[in-house]
């Protein structure tokens, strides 16, 4: 048996003979820093106080042989606990697929033919059962209520909600199959527009309330949206967001350049808090509240295929335009669901509180559709975790009696930074799950989210997954005997058949490394790109037919663990966020008297990655605090704040390092951003001019 590193004894369990052993040492106080652990099992003391939906690591390992065995009769049990109004075919199978593109399209369904609607089972039946006067949301606005504007509702009154919603958005023309775009701040309101547009079979866009007028514009017409649904603004921290001027902006802006009209715009007034004056187009806009004046608060259910669409999100590719990544009804229903419930182990009873945003997947899956499918009762939160201070995850941790926390690994760090004091003031002993999203967590963020937050007795867990997967499909699940190893994504979630391939498509067995692959399809993964399936092809099954490719590289290590290894193609993460190098690219060269540029993600304390933005300027054109406000305005009205530019490298006349081909060679950017010196450049034979290295190393150039 491996020894296990010591870890701290947990606060509470030792509450009486703690006070002369802190249970870590804080920032600050002169100690040195105690390396983080490399393996921390389960802690015990969750294992003994929770109940558990898998008790051990073997009951996984047998639950997961079953969903491999046969996935079939293994989905289907799990499917029929949902509400079907008329059943899938008996005598045709759950899941049909094919995901080699030279052997026909791409293609994976699930209980095709049967009809059910994701809302009536988030919302009626919980209502129908009893459990109306549960609480769904408990809602925490951005600062800490000095608007008063803190509340709660129960599942009978989302219910009722949504049926207003889903009636106004009715009579505003919306039908099933058409698409509706929320562009709105993160509360109660968004995930009700998503749940009214999913009741009526209308396929919902969620744009995020960050993203400029310009990507607004790019997705209304790529959505095809006609309505669109915003706020007047919303306070965010210390800043009001003028989100209304930013969405009409927007419409402007896909007439011009995309010739795509949006008919109607619904305005929620004070959604965000505080009230903005904003002009309404008459015949176009409409007060939220008028249009849901004297609507009924019932609606009848529009029952859909398993395989009509349920929403599209877009999110960054290597190449070009956003992806539409498009989700059905009734695979990812029971994704989102399932994966909840095990990876969280979910209680009934539980307090649930995920920071993300519905405007990126996570807020989709793991706010309004996952906890609601189970019944859960979950804090929305309007803010930021650090205002009015770094404590205020902790206020709300400890104000709802939180169970399971999800958030990501950059607001852990920036937490951290900020100092444990603002930890310890609150009572967190609430948490027996701590989640994680977004980017492989870095060991010592693990460690004080498991040391400090969790008091070394709540489990970590490392969620992996991507927009395209609709749900988990890697996690240290919380059972026992498991020894989690900070950084390590490790199980495949039930269903999933990962796989590392070698760069010729080889499979590489063992302990190693390669392209983290998926072989089989599962209930929750993408089924096309809005208006595009040929780049669904492309993108995802065509370097390894037979498979899906996630982009990401992993490492199997002895035990048959995974890590994630980051990204192997040109999408960098910043914060947790995907930007396509391309995206920033064009947009650099957007500014006048910029030529050309390449973008490479270097190491980040915070936000994980941040950008080294390489530009070559017109020939006679100097860099100058000018021209680098030129680019961040450019980068700000194109994508939005998260593409701000860390370092900007004015590159000489030479130019960028290119293959005889015109490639660029990222990889010598990548070295050379990261301070990698002469020794580090390796092969640079393939470079058409030699002397670009010396230009762009500052070396006297030959
Ligand atoms: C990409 C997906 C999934 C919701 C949030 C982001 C990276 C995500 C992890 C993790 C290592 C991770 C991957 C992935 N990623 N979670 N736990 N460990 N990497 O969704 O915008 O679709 O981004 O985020 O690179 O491909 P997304």
């Amino acid at each position: 048996p491996r020894s296990l590193p010591a870890v701290s004894p947990p606060r509470r369990a030792a509450a009486s003979s703690q006070s002369a052993s802190p249970p870590q040492a804080s920032a600050g106080d002169g100690a040195a820093p105690r390396p983080p652990p490399t393996e921390v099992p389960v802690p015990a003391s969750y294992l003994e106080a929770n109940e558990h939906h898998l008790g051990s690591l073997a009951e996984y390992e047998t639950l997961y042989n079953q969903s491999v065995a046969d996935p079939d009769a293994f989905w289907s049990t799990i499917a029929r606990e949902f509400y079907w109004e008329k059943p899938w075919p008996a005598d045709a199978p759950a899941v049909s697929w094919n995901f080699d593109p030279t052997a026909g399209p791409v293609y994976a369904h699930w209980w095709k033919g049967g009809r059910t609607n994701i809302c009536y089972n988030a919302l009626d039946v919980h209502v129908a059962a009893g459990r109306g006067d549960n609480v769904a949301f408990f809602f925490e606005p951005n600062g800490d209520d000095d608007d008063g504007r803190r509340r709660s509702v129960t599942y009978a009154e989302l219910l009722a909600d949504v049926c207003r919603t889903a009636n106004a958005l009715t009579a505003a023309g919306i039908r099933a199959g058409d698409g509706v775009v929320t562009y709105m701040p993160m509360g109660v309101q968004l995930p009700t527009v998503m749940l009214a547009a999913a009741r009526i079979g209308a396929v919902h866009s969620v744009v995020f309330g960050g993203f400029s007028p310009a990507a607004l514009a790019a997705r209304l017409a790529a959505a095809g949206a006609a309505v669109i649904v915003t706020t007047d603004g919303v306070g965010r921290g210390a800043k009001w967001v003028p989100l209304k001027a930013a969405a009409d902006e927007a419409i402007a802006l896909a007439a011009a350049e995309y010739g795509h009209t949006v008919t109607t715009q619904l305005v929620v007034r004070g959604g965000g808090g505080g009230e903005a004056d904003v002009p309404m187009v008459t015949g176009r806009d409409v007060w939220w509240d008028d249009a849901l004046a004297g609507a009924a608060d019932t609606a009848p259910v529009v029952w859909v295929d398993a395989e009509d669409p349920l929403f599209c999100l877009f999110t960054s590719g290597s190449t070009g335009a956003p992806k539409g990544v498009v989700h059905t009804v009734g695979g990812y229903m029971v994704g989102a669901a399932t994966t909840f419930k095990f990876s969280f182990n979910y209680m009934p009873g539980d307090v649930y509180f995920c920071t993300a945003d519905c405007g990126w997947i996570t807020g989709h899956t793991y706010v309004t559709y996952g906890p609601l499918l189970n019944g859960a009762t979950q804090v929305i939160f309007e803010g930021i975790p650090t205002y009015p201070d770094a404590g205020r995850l902790w206020a709300i941790v400890a104000r709802y009696r939180v169970n399971i926390l999800y958030t990501a690994p950059t607001a852990l760090r920036s937490l951290k930074r900020a100092g444990d004091a603002y930890v310890t003031a609150h009572d967190t002993s609430s948490l027996k799950v701590l989640g994680t999203v977004g980017e492989p967590i870095n060991p010592e963020a693990w460690d004080w989210y498991y040391s400090v937050v969790g008091d070394a007795s709540a489990t970590v867990v490392d969620s992996y997954w991507q927009t395209e997967t609709g749900a988990h499909v890697i996690v240290p699940l919380p059972v026992a005997g498991l020894s989690l190893k900070p950084g390590c994504a490790q199980l495949p979630h039930l269903g999933i058949v990962p796989a590392l391939l070698d760069d010729n498509g080889n499979v590489v067995e063992g302990e190693g490394e390669g392209n983290l692959v998926i072989a089989r399809p599962w209930p929750s993964a993408l089924r096309t790109l809005m208006g595009d399936h040929g780049r669904m092809e492309s993108t995802y099954f065509s370097r390894f037919p037979g498979y899906y490719m996630t982009g990401d590289g992993a490492r199997r290590d002895a035990d048959g663990h995974l890590w994630l290894t980051g990204r192997i193609d040109d999408v960098l993460n910043v914060s947790g966020h995907r930007m396509g190098t391309a995206e920033v690219e064009s947009a650099i060269v957007g500014v006048p008297s910029v030529a050309e540029a390449a973008v490479v993600g270097i190491p980040h304390e915070v936000t994980g990655e941040a950008l080294y933005a390489f530009v070559v300027l017109m020939p006679g054109v100097e860099g100058n605090d000018g021209l680098r406000a030129a680019i961040t305005a450019e980068l700000r009205a194109r994508i939005g704040p998260i593409a701000r530019v860390e370092t900007l490298h004015w590159v000489g006349g030479r130019g960028l390092p290119k293959t005889r081909s015109g490639k660029i060679l990222r990889r010598l950017l990548r070295l050379i951003a990261t301070g990698g010196g002469e020794g580090d450049l390796g092969d640079v034979s393939t470079l058409a001019d030699p002397s670009v290295l010396d230009e762009l190393l500052g070396r006297p150039v030959a």
